[in-house]
């Protein structure tokens, strides 16, 4: 069974929408931690368009399990990291134009760029994983890195839009996954899983850990919001 790792992200996109102090991601994380998450994700994005410096702080200050920390393979980011000490880093590519991490890493074509982050990391005692697509090419380019995990990027099997491509995306994913831990690579996986279509992917042989957050995100509004209201009003009709 993968272990899972929750992304609280989108917690801290609520509250940077009108830049105050809650929803703070340290409770969602704390919460999630209650829930059974095996550990916490979050992104550190150049733009901090969600989670903040602090947040990473506080977080390795409260959370218990293990802190997967996703950034761009850059010297600000991997110097953060190398101060926090979360047990693990996700090197990913980010854009700022972009909604969502689009696609994976390009190991092969950021290679000495993502070399240097991933031994000054490795150096420091971080676990490095890096995001890619489930593409032998890119897993053959992790293996000569000091990286000990690949998280290969589900969303093409998650957006497919009918059930032959999603067969085809799935078996993608299989192969591939195969292909990673013959390289002796730890197997994740991740994006755009939901309630609906993670069951197939979780049974994947050999896979060691799953990130998943919009979902959780979204299902923590739906279940939540009915208590919500019923607090607020029972405030206003006192
Ligand atoms: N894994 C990585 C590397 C990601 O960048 C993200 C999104 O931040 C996720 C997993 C989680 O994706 P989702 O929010 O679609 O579940």
């Amino acid at each position: 069974m993968p272990s899972l790792g929750v992304n609280i992200d989108h917690v801290a996109t609520v509250r940077q929408a009108r830049r105050t102090i809650e929803p703070d991601p340290v409770w969602a994380a704390v919460l999630a931690e209650l829930g059974g998450a095996d550990g916490i994700t979050l992104h550190l994005r150049e733009d901090r368009r969600h989670i903040q410096d602090r947040d990473v702080r506080v977080m390795k200050e409260t959370v218990q399990v293990k802190i997967n920390l996703e950034m761009a393979a850059t010297d600000e980011m991997t110097n953060i990291a190398l101060e926090v000490q979360p047990g693990q880093v996700s090197l990913v590519p980010e854009k700022r134009e972009e909604v969502t991490t689009e696609g994976g890493l390009d190991v092969i074509g950021n290679r000495d760029r993502v070399k240097a982050c991933a031994e000054r990391l490795t150096a420091g005692g971080v676990e490095v994983s890096l995001f890619i697509d489930p593409d032998e090419r890119q897993i053959d380019a992790a293996k000569e890195l000091a990286v000990s995990a690949v998280e290969l990027h589900t969303g093409r099997y998650a957006d497919a839009e009918d059930e032959k491509t999603r067969e085809r995306e799935f078996l993608t994913l299989v192969k591939a996954g195969e292909h990673a831990v013959r390289q002796g690579l730890v197997l994740h996986m991740g994006h755009g899983l939901t309630y609906r279509n993670v069951s197939r992917i979780a049974d994947i042989p050999d896979l060691c850990e799953l990130n998943i957050g919009h979902s959780i995100v979204a299902r923590a509004v739906m279940v939540g919001f009915t208590q919500a209201v019923r607090e607020m009003k029972a405030l206003v009709a006192r």
